[in-house]
């Protein structure tokens, strides 16, 4: 499945998903990008991306409880680590994308899979 690809932080396409003011410390934001859902998170002054897929049955995830690191899917509970993608509980048993992230002036880049 498309979502569940990976992307070289090398080799990767950076595209531009916001402003650093759109994303202020502690903020979210989801999108799409040909057909690629995605959520960015501001933790701490520090941006991570993740496919806003769960594992478990394909539901969105981004728009769960997020405590630290950790987000809690809103269907069935499963929590996932958004810094890696890592599942870290049940129901669901395989990582999600995580998506290496770069900041360039005011510009936050999520760096997604060469288009093929
Ligand atoms: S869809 Fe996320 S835990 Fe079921």
């Amino acid at each position: 499945m498309a979502y569940y690809d990976k992307a070289d932080p090398a080799t990767a396409d950076y595209v531009a998903v916001a402003t650093t003011d759109e994303l202020p410390n502690g903020s979210r934001k989801l999108l799409e990008i040909d057909g690629r859902v995605l959520a960015v998170f501001n933790i701490a002054g520090t941006y991570y991306c993740i496919a806003d897929v769960c594992s478990h049955d394909d539901g969105p995830v981004a728009e769960g409880e997020l405590q630290d690191h950790e987000i809690e899917c809103p269907r069935h509970g499963a929590h996932f680590d958004v810094r890696t993608g890592k599942v870290l509980s049940f129901p669901a048993i395989v990582d999600i994308p995580a998506y290496p992230v770069r900041v360039d002036g005011e510009q936050v880049l999520v760096g997604l899979p060469p288009a093929e």
